[in-house]
Formats: C-alpha cells, structure tokens, sequence
C-alpha cells in the first residue's frame, strides 16, 4: 500500500469520538479511516490518571499495528491524560482534541470568562485550564465537571427534560457569572448543545473542537505531501473493544448514519 494510502487512525472510550470522525469525514472525504471505541473501559470519565493512559497505550499499539499514517485521539479524557506521552513515544503525528479547542477559543470573540465543562477526570486534570491559562493570562475560568452528561446522552435522553434539569444543576450558578464562552470539552456534549445553551445564555459562544481537530489533521497531511491521492470511496473499519451491541445502538445519533459491521476487537 502506498504510504499516503494508509488509514487514518482514531480511537475514544467508546461512541463519543464519532462525533469527531464525522468531521474527519467530512473534511477528508478521500482518506481510510480506523475507529476504535474502548468500550470494555467506557467510561474513561470516571477513571484514574494511570488507567487511562494504560487503555491508550493499548488502543494505540492496536491502531499502529494496522499501519496508520496519522493517530487522532478523539477522547478528551484519553487527551488530558495521554497526549504528551503518546507524542513523546510514538513517530507518526498525534493529535488531540485538546489544542484544537484552544484554537477554537482563541477566535472567540469575547473570552474573559470562560466555562469549560468536561467529565470528572478531564477537569480534575486541570489541563484545559493549565493550558487556557498561559495563553489568556488575564482570563477568569470556571470549569465544571459534568458526570451525569454521558450516560443521560447515552440513554437517549440528550432533549429530555432530565438532560435539562442536569444541564441546570451543574450550570446553573454559572448563569449569573457572565460567562463569554464555554468549551465542550466532551466528546459527547455537542449533542445537549442546546441544553447547554439554554442553560447558560443566549450570548455565550459555545465551542466545539471537533472541526478544529479534523482541519489540523487535513493541514498536517497536506503539508506533509500525504494527503491520500486516490479519489475512490474510502474503506472505513470500526472496532469495540467489547460486544457492539450497544456501539451500535448509538451509531446513528453520533455518527449521523448507521454503522453495521463493527468488529470486536480482542483484549
Ligand atoms: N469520550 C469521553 C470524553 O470526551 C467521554 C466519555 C467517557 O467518559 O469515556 O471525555
């Protein structure tokens, strides 16, 4: 296979990162693409700093040995705690979805007060606001743990009335902050966006890095000459690290259509 030929890969805990393969597709429309959702160790919200980066060093040994050109981590969780060393060890490029929402907020247009929302363990890292910090020292940053998010979109209850209630619990004390703009430092939480909005204010910009994450990697693989050069439909392989039943499930309401040939990949 010529080298530029050779598949994108992305992996996540579980469904949330389909959200930003859906981009990746959109802007890419020519490249192969592997996805790999860790489902035996879904969620990755509620996990230890050393577990995390023990599952992603196993996604990415699987990814790497289907030969990829270019490792998404389309995890924010998997990003906070894992990016740096899987830069450090691995020779192809990685990228997170991490710095993609700093870029994003960058743009914003107002960003004095900032909220990011995230599972417990992406804020309880402290690296988005570690990050947002150094480059908007006079900023003021309120940063929130949403546990119940994942499971209430996972349940389909993403315009429920309990999503709305939740959405009000955790962030309802931010109403009155001022807030410029948030970042959804979650795979999954583009789906309440609405939720969130509403919950928040009209005026607040609310910011999704998926888009930023899929054009870093088209910027990377053009720039590097290997953009893949042959315009036929692309091969796309979805892998679980347990059954897919439940992967499956949820396919449509992440991933906008139908995904029915999952493997399952063997721990
Ligand atoms: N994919 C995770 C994230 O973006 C959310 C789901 C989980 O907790 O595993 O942080």
């Amino acid at each position: 296979m010529m080298p530029s030929a050779r598949p994108i890969g992305l992996f996540d805990s579980g469904v949330g990162g389909l959200t930003v393969m859906k981009e990746v597709v959109r802007q890419l429309p020519h490249e192969n693409l592997i996805y790999l959702g860790d489902t035996a160790h879904l969620p990755y919200g509620e996990k230890s700093p050393e577990a995390i980066l023990r599952y992603t060093l196993e996604n990415t040994d699987f990814l790497i040995e289907q030969g990829i050109k270019l490792l998404i981590i389309a995890c924010h969780t998997a990003s906070s705690h894992a990016l740096d060393a899987l830069q450090q060890k691995l020779s192809i490029p990685v990228i997170g979805v991490i710095e993609s929402g700093l870029e994003c907020l960058l743009k914003a247009p107002q960003k004095k007060r900032i909220a990011v929302l995230g599972t417990a363990s992406t804020i309880g890292s402290g690296v988005y606001q570690t990050s947002i910090q150094a480059r908007l020292p006079d900023c003021e940053i309120f940063a929130v743990a949403c546990p119940l998010f994942v499971p209430l979109i996972e349940e389909g209850l993403h315009s429920h009335q309990a999503t709305n209630l939740i959405a009000q619990h955790y962030l309802g004390a931010l109403k009155n902050k001022q807030i410029d703009a948030a970042l959804l430092a979650c795979t999954h939480y583009p789906l309440i966006r609405s939720s969130i909005q509403q919950t928040l204010g009209e005026d607040v910009t609310l910011i999704e890095p998926a888009e930023a994450c899929a054009k870093k990697a088209f910027h990377w693989l053009k720039e590097s000459g290997s953009l893949n050069p042959v315009q036929k439909q692309p091969h796309y392989q979805f892998y679980a690290t347990d059954d897919p039943i439940k992967f499956r499930r949820l396919t449509t309401l992440f991933f906008g259509s139908e995904i029915p040939d999952i493997r399952c990949k063997k721990n």
